[in-house]
């Protein structure tokens, strides 16, 4: 494994500025991008519940933006008493941006507590082939 050292301090800069006034639950994403740039991303919550946006949907969305356009390894901090996966549709948006192999580190608020490969999440995301005909 990588120091995580920098995506973890990144993550959890970010994790204090979420906006979760409905759910109280701050979550922090920092990713290493193949323009060796750390891009990071909060949650942003909305009263209107499904506009609210996840901490990994920001750190992709401001990759993107910059200069980035490949996932080399990405990190996810939260706090509460269960290590913080990605939800479903965070997967998908990694998918489309790193590999099987792609390291995913799990944290709390203090270190990282589990690495897994995008596979082991998300073994059968969807995927552009299942598109053709
Ligand atoms: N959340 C994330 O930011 N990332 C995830 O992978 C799971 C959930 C946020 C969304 C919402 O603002 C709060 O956590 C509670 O679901």
């Amino acid at each position: 494994m990588s120091n995580t050292q920098p995506l973890l301090s990144a993550a959890l800069s970010a994790r204090k500025k979420a906006y979760a006034p409905y759910s109280g639950f701050a979550v922090g994403c920092a990713l290493l991008a193949d323009d060796k740039q750390i891009y990071t991303g909060a949650n942003v919550e909305n009263i209107s519940y499904p506009c609210g946006t996840c901490a990994e949907a920001g750190a992709i969305a401001a990759m993107i933006a910059g200069s980035g356009r490949r996932i080399l390894e990405i990190l996810i901090t939260a706090g509460g008493t269960d290590l913080i996966t990605p939800c479903g549709a965070c997967l998908q948006r990694i998918a489309e941006f790193a590999d099987a192999e792609t390291q995913i580190h799990l944290a709390d608020t203090t270190a990282v507590k589990k690495t897994l490969k995008l596979a082991d999440l998300l073994p059968l995301g969807f995927k552009e082939r299942s598109l053709k005909s």
